[in-house]
């Protein structure tokens, strides 16, 4: 048991983490996540009703963007002096149940690169359209790769032309196949919907450019807008943007626990990438058409 004033202190402690792990990606705003509190354990949920039951009919994505969400519950304790114990998938009766968290007692303070990668929890934002033609330099790289390590990932960097020529057609691909079945056009409809509404979740207008630039190789967006001038203005950039660094983020296995490290992944990623003030572009189109993804998966993602 805890003193009353420390359960008081967990009890906010845990309130702030799931504020904080709110601010996660997830595939189109989705946000297919639940928590449940109690006294300081904090239990997180899939939440199905969210699922994309045409892109994502086996729930990856849906956990990749949890495994997201619970990285930002984990930093945001660690930032607040507790060391979370996490048990993952802790009931194999209930799949929806993805996590079950509890606190370990308070430390004396949170470490320098937890306090700089908290700080970026509500800077990161996912950028959609190109890139400048500088590089992202070696050392950032091989932070973004370490990031990714430290939580059962890996990155390997697209770097020979053809291999990122390739990737950028195969999303070409998937993207056209997409956008010529009316179920994924329908469930694209429904999350993202028109500007007058006051819905929360879902992709919002103001997130995507009216149009997408072109990149070089030329990487296509989704259509959220779907032909009716919805979006912001693309601002002025002058000469051809590039498609930046292309990575691919991958785990040994593709299993539910391996999503939910993915997503964990992916989370300390882009917070390390915002600390260099770098935002990441998700082309995800080729890995919704099985396919497509096996193809990657196959000629892409080995040693
Ligand atoms: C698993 C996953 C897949 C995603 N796929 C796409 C995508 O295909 N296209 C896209 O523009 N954004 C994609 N996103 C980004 C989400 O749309 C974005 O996280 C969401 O709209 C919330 O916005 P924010 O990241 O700026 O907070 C993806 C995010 C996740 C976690």
């Amino acid at each position: 048991m805890m003193p009353s004033q420390s359960t008081d202190i967990a009890t906010d402690a845990v309130r702030r983490a799931v504020e904080d792990a709110v601010q996660a990606p997830s595939v189109h705003n989705t946000q297919p996540w639940r928590f449940g509190i109690s006294g300081s354990r904090i239990s997180v949920r899939a939440d199905a009703d969210r699922r994309l039951d045409v892109a994502d009919p086996d729930g990856r994505e849906m956990l990749i963007s949890c495994g997201a969400a619970l990285y930002n519950l984990r930093l945001s304790l660690r930032m607040q002096g507790f060391e979370p114990v996490v048990r993952l998938l802790p009931d194999p009766d209930r799949p929806h149940l993805l996590a079950d968290v509890h606190l370990e007692s308070q430390r004396e303070r949170a470490g320098d690169e937890v306090e700089r990668e908290y700080a970026q929890i509500r800077r990161r934002r996912s950028h959609r359209g190109g890139f400048r033609p500088d590089p992202v330099g070696a050392g950032v790289l091989t932070a973004l790769r370490h990031a990714a390590e430290q939580e059962g990932g890996r990155l390997i960097q697209a770097v020979d032309a053809h291999v990122k020529g390739t990737l950028a057609a195969l999303t070409d691909a998937a993207e056209h196949v997409q956008q010529c079945t009316s179920s994924y056009a329908a469930e694209i409809a429904r999350w993202a919907p028109a500007p007058t509404t006051s819905r929360k979740d879902g992709v919002q207008q103001g997130a995507y450019p009216r149009q997408t630039p072109r990149t070089e190789p030329h990487f296509p967006a989704r259509d959220f807008a779907r032909g009716q001038g919805w979006g912001v203005e693309p601002s002025d950039d002058d000469g051809t943007l590039r498609a930046g660094a292309v990575l691919l983020l991958v785990t040994g296995d593709d299993t539910p626990a391996a999503w939910l490290d993915a997503g964990q992944a992916l989370q300390r990623v882009l917070l390390r990438a915002a600390e260099h003030d770098l935002a990441a572009v998700y082309h995800t189109q080729a890995l919704q058409v099985p396919e497509l993804r096996a193809f990657i998966r196959a000629r892409f993602c080995g040693d």
